[in-house]
């Protein structure tokens, strides 16, 4: 056939596509917002709106939707609707009759009846999405509306709402799984690329789903969602089977279920004198029992190396005494004020309160993967000998220790102990582009998850990344494990506020968010992602350059030391436009933008003036930014 024609059938078949994509999206809609859906089966529903997602994600990929748009190129790009044209619209009116026949099939059977949309759910969709803690944006929701729009207009029988009679949970299940391997076999036949391209759309649903989840009940009834598919039945067939699977993997579902584990137990110590949880739900959620471990180590527990002990580093060596076994660990420090007479709230107990709520979460199994956060054993007072408290006010003795665990991995050397990036940055050669844009995907891989489930690092440097050495002595820069997390600290007895942690000088200045650095609590912002993401941009000018911030910028630290407006001045230096091209010339420009958008925020990650960071829907869409703009461009850096 001729470029033309070709064209032409394109254009033909998905305009096709798009009025049978209508009606699969009125069909659907129609059944998730069946009204008396029993609570315990709402898992279910949610299921159905993650897989009602996925669908849209088809259409984007394929450019379907941007035909409603009048927009053809994409259809024309893709081969898609001239090579499957048949299997396409088979698969889509298939789609479309599993939702009719449901419907149809439940109405005889007087479970589902039609009854008048009182509140107009069903040409709101977003009031319908906002009561289930489901992200819908705007392309989709306003596709939503004009499908059932047209559907009032067609017919006024066909645009009742319906509502559960009595629920039928097989044929939901039944429904369910149907439409889940049609929609696995829709984006089987797309090429590579757009596969790739759904999966990082549903990737950012699902971020998003797990944003608008807070409460341990509703963070259980996605967890139950997720397993619909994780767990594909075992009545599947086998072929069928593997594809469930590998679709289930690329879709990243183990992650989202792990990172909503995750956000139920740091949850669940927040809520820890509420009311106990059902032992059910604390299973499905792996919560393990409140106080079961005991996560303050006795001072006798720990031996430390007397070298490093006296040393001002941020950690250390050490080795842990458990039942007579000795274990060789690793310390992190963590310093409190001294106690004045007469202050009336003890820096000291605050303190210990949050190392103790660090502990227990660095402590926690299962833990997301690519959190990369090592595995913390416990804490313990540096002052407290026996139980009794040291009356000297030696400065070494007010620390707190976290105790970590060395990863256990057969191709790590036991005895070195971590190093930094910031030591590497300064004593190794400068490893290749590839090695580097790996540290860089990698760290902001991490951020992102963390971030996911409300987990800011507040103390994001090169000093804070580390490496476990090889038997070799390599480092593997695609395992960093990101350690130095920081928390609120009380300013004073008298200024309950956050002040920047110890050892607050110029050095970790250089990697705060202008906003992040005043000394003076009321000019200082509250911390913020957009802080976070800053710091994540001056750590990739780092792994750019292979060289420490100062070196990068031409600063002398003892010349900057204790003089703020040194370290005010990064981010500008950072923004002129001869670093950012420099970024380019030895980066790419991939990686170039990436680190502009970070160290720039504000309007750059979709921020503005006034938005708040905390809010869900303002996080949701940093998360995706954070996402689309950062962790997937230099995912896609091809050396
Ligand atoms: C969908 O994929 C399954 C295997 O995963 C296959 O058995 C089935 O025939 C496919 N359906 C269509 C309509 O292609
Ligand atoms: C834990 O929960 C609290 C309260 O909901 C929230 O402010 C905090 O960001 C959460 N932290 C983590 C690490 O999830």
């Amino acid at each position: 056939m001729d470029p033309v024609s070709l064209a032409g059938l394109a254009i033909g078949v998905a305009s096709i596509g798009l009025q049978v994509y209508s009606g699969c999206i009125q069909g659907i809609q129609l059944v998730i917002t069946a009204l008396n859906f029993p609570d315990d089966a709402r898992y279910l529903n949610l299921r159905l709106r993650m897989e009602q997602q996925r669908l849209f994600a088809w259409s984007e990929a394929s450019g379907l939707l941007d035909l409603d748009a009048k927009r053809r190129d994409k259809v024309l790009e893709s081969n898609t609707f001239v090579l499957h044209r048949q299997t396409v619209l088979d698969l889509l009116v298939q789609v479309e009759c599993l939702f009719k026949e449901f419907k149809e099939h439940q109405e005889k059977r007087k479970c589902l009846r039609a009854v008048p949309d009182q509140d107009q759910v069903l040409e709101n969709p977003e009031k319908d999405a906002a009561e289930a803690n489901f992200p819908l944006p705007k392309r989709r929701r306003d596709f939503i509306k004009k499908a059932m729009r047209s559907l009032k207009e067609s017919s006024h029988e066909a645009s009742q709402r319906l509502q559960w009679v009595a629920f039928d949970k097989a044929a939901f299940e039944l429904l369910l799984s149907r439409f889940s391997t049609l929609n696995d076999n829709m984006t089987g036949i797309l090429d590579q690329r757009m596969q790739v391209e759904i999966h990082h759309t549903v990737q950012d649903t699902n971020r998003g789903v797990l944003q608008l989840h807070h409460k341990i009940s509703d963070l259980s009834r996605l967890v139950m969602a997720l397993n619909i598919r994780l767990e594909a039945s075992s009545a599947l067939p086998t072929a069928q089977l593997t594809v469930a699977k590998k679709q289930a993997n690329a879709d990243g579902l183990e992650l989202i279920s792990q990172l909503a584990k995750f956000k139920a137990f740091n949850e669940s110590i927040e809520s820890a004198h509420k009311r106990p949880l059902d032992e059910a739900t604390a299973n499905q959620l792996e919560l393990g029992k409140p106080g079961e471990k005991r996560l303050l180590l006795d001072r006798s527990m720990i031996e430390l190396d007397p070298a490093a002990d006296e040393s001002d580093q941020p950690r250390c060596e050490a080795v842990l005494v458990k039942d007579g076994v000795k274990k060789k660990v690793w310390v992190e420090w963590k310093e409190y004020d001294p106690q004045r007479p007469g202050d009336s709230s003890p820096p000291k107990a605050v303190i210990v309160e949050r190392v103790a709520k660090l502990a227990a979460l660095l402590n926690h199994t299962p833990k997301p993967e690519d959190f990369r956060t090592p595995h913390c054993l416990g804490y313990f007072d540096r002052g407290s000998s026996n139980g009794q408290e040291d009356e000297d006010e030696d400065i070494l003795n007010m620390r707190l220790g976290l105790v970590f665990e060395r990863p256990v991995d057969s191709g790590l050397d036991q005895s070195s102990p971590p190093v930094s990036l910031h030591e590497l940055l300064e004593t190794t050669r400068k490893p290749p582009v590839t090695k580097r844009v790996k540290l860089a995907h990698a760290i902001s891989k991490c951020l992102l998850y963390l971030h996911a489930v409300n987990w800011l690092h507040k103390g994001l440097r090169s000093h804070n990344i580390i490496f476990f050495k090889t038997t070799s002595g390599d480092v593997d820069f695609g395992k960093p494990y990101l350690s130095g997390f920081d928390f609120s600290r009380p300013a004073r007895a008298d200024e309950m506020t956050d002040i920047p942690g110890p050892g607050d000088d110029i050095e970790y200045n250089l990697y705060r968010h202008p906003n992040a650095q005043s000394t003076n609590p009321d000019e200082r912002e509250r911390f913020k992602k957009s802080f976070d993401i800053y710091s994540l941009g001056v750590l990739l000018v780092e792994i750019a350059h292979w060289a420490t911030v100062d070196k990068v910028l031409g600063i002398n630290l003892n010349v900057a030391r204790g003089r703020p407006s040194f370290a005010l001045k990064v981010r500008d230096s950072l923004l002129a436009t001869d670093q950012i091209a420099e970024l380019g010339a030895c980066m790419g420009e991939l990686y170039e933008g990436a680190t502009q958008k970070c160290i720039a925020g504000g309007e750059q990650l979709g921020l503005s003036e006034k938005d708040d960071e905390t809010n869900d829907a303002v996080a949701a869409r940093l998360s995706m930014v954070l996402h689309e703009k950062v962790v997937k461009k230099l995912g896609e850096i091809q050396v």
